[in-house]
Parts: C-alpha cells; structure tokens; sequence
C-alpha cells in the first residue's frame, strides 16, 4: 500500500516577528507532522529536527520560490499556508506621508514583496494542496490596505501594495475552489503588532494597544480554525472581524 502523504504546514517569512511566533504555535499544536519555514536566512534559533524544516526563499528571486516547493513536496502535503512575508520600510523605502514623497523605485519595491511576492507563493504551493481535504492559505495582508476604510491617506506604496495583494487573494481564491472546493483562501489582519516592520512607527502613547507576536499568532490561528470554504475570498482581522475591501 502506498504511504499516506503527510499534511505539513508552512510559514513564510519565519525570520519575522509574527511569521516565527506563528511557525512556533503550528509546532505546539501538533496538527502537522512538520512545519516548514521559509526565509531569506536561517533564524539562528531555529533548531532543525522532525518537527520543523527550513528552505531559503527570497520574494524577489522567483527561482528560489520554486524550489522551496520542491523542498516542501519531498517532505508532505501542505495543508495550511500562511505568508507572514512584507516591508513597510526599509534603507530604501520609508511610508509617504505626501504625494510629493511619491518614488517610482519604492513603490515597485514594496508591491514586488507585498503583493506580487505572495502570489508567487501561492503559484508554486497552491497546486500542492490536497484536492479532497480542506487547506487553507493565509496572506498577512494590514487594514490600511482597505480601500474602503482608508480615512487618513499616507502610506501610499504600503498602502496601494496591500490593496493588490488582497485583490491577488480574491482571485487565487475564485480560481482555487475550481480545483479544489475544501480550500480556503484569505486574507488577514494581525492586528498592530510589535514587531521590527511596526517599531520605528510605534505611537509611544499607544503601545499598550499593540500586540505581541504571541498573542497576535494564536488569534490568527484562532480566527483559521474557524474558516471554511464559504470564507474563501475574504480579509478578516485578528478578531475575526470581517474587513470591507
Ligand atoms: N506588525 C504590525 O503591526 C503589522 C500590522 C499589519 C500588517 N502586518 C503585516 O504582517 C506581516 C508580517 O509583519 P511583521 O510585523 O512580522 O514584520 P517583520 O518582523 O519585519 O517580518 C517581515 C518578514 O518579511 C520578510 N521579508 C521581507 N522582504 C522579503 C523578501 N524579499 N523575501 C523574503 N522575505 C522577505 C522578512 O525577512 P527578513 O528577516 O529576511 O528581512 C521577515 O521574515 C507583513 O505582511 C506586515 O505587512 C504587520
């Protein structure tokens, strides 16, 4: 008799704050024979052993997108996906309070790892789901990539970035129920949370409101749990409230 295929779950950007604290809390849940990993570099905490795994993937590099799949094949069947990948700023890119601040080079930067990045994942991981067993895939996408709900402005790249990758969710959702009906694709809100991407722009009078990578992973995976097919398409928060595009 052939070997059952073994569910695994992944976490991509397991470097990041909230993408480790919700690697760890799929570890602890034992729901999964392994959980895999990926990111540009190896945390130098994360122990290899039969609970996890580690690929490289750089979100600019499609080619290493492709092999952590192959990777991730030869171990199990990925059943949750969840991209906790993203910039807000970096050397190179800093929020635009203006449209004067507006840059060509930053805002292609920030929708080649905030929007175009995720979907790459899911073109190479998607069609290794299971077709008659529920899956899900979760892209942390932010509130303020609601255009519905946008009332302040700023952040435009950020913004805008955020705003397509959840219309990339949307879409991967539509085109995924055709293959396979049990799978859920979404979009999430983590919440502030306190993390390198939020700390330069922590509100001093405010940061008892944000949440801490812990706390934010376990209501993710709560908000998860709860999902099915009929959610797929969605951007829900931490809470489990449902966002308006
Ligand atoms: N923190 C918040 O308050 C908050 C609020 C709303 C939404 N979010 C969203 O939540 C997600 C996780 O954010 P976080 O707060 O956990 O931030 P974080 O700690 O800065 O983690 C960001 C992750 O993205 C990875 N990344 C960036 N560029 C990449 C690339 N080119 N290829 C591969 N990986 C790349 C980083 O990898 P390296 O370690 O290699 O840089 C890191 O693993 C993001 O999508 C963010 O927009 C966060």
């Amino acid at each position: 008799m052939a070997e059952a295929i073994k569910p695994v779950g992944v976490v991509a950007g397991v470097s990041g704050g909230i993408g480790r604290a919700l690697a760890e809390a799929m570890v602890d849940s034992r729901c999964f024979s392994r959980v895999i990993g990926l990111s540009r570099q190896r945390p130098a905490d994360w122990r290899e052993d039969d609970s996890r795994a580690w690929a490289h993937l750089d979100l600019l590099d499609e080619t290493t997108i492709a092999q952590a799949a192959t990777h991730i094949a030869r171990i199990g069947q990925p059943t949750r996906i969840i991209v906790a990948t993203g910039v807000l700023s970096d050397a190179n890119l800093a929020p635009e309070k203006s449209m004067r601040a507006l840059n060509a080079d930053a805002m292609a930067r920030s929708f080649a790892i905030n929007a175009i990045g995720p979907a790459l994942i899911a073109k190479h991981l998607l069609p290794l789901t299971p077709r008659d067993r529920p899956s899900l895939f979760a892209a942390l996408s932010a509130r303020v990539g609601s255009i519905g709900d946008d009332r302040l402005g700023g952040w435009y790249g950020y913004r805008a970035s955020k705003a397509a990758l959840n219309m990339m969710v949307r879409n991967l959702a539509i085109e995924h129920r055709r293959t396979r009906p049990l799978g859920v694709c979404v979009a999430l809100h983590p919440g502030t949370v306190k993390t390198r991407l939020s700390a330069p722009f922590e509100n001093p009078a405010r940061s008892d409101a944000a949440l801490t990578p812990d706390r934010s992973a376990a209501a993710l995976l709560e908000v998860i749990d709860r999902l099915g097919p009929d959610d797929s398409g969605g951007f829900f928060a931490w809470d489990g409230e449902r966002i308006e595009w």
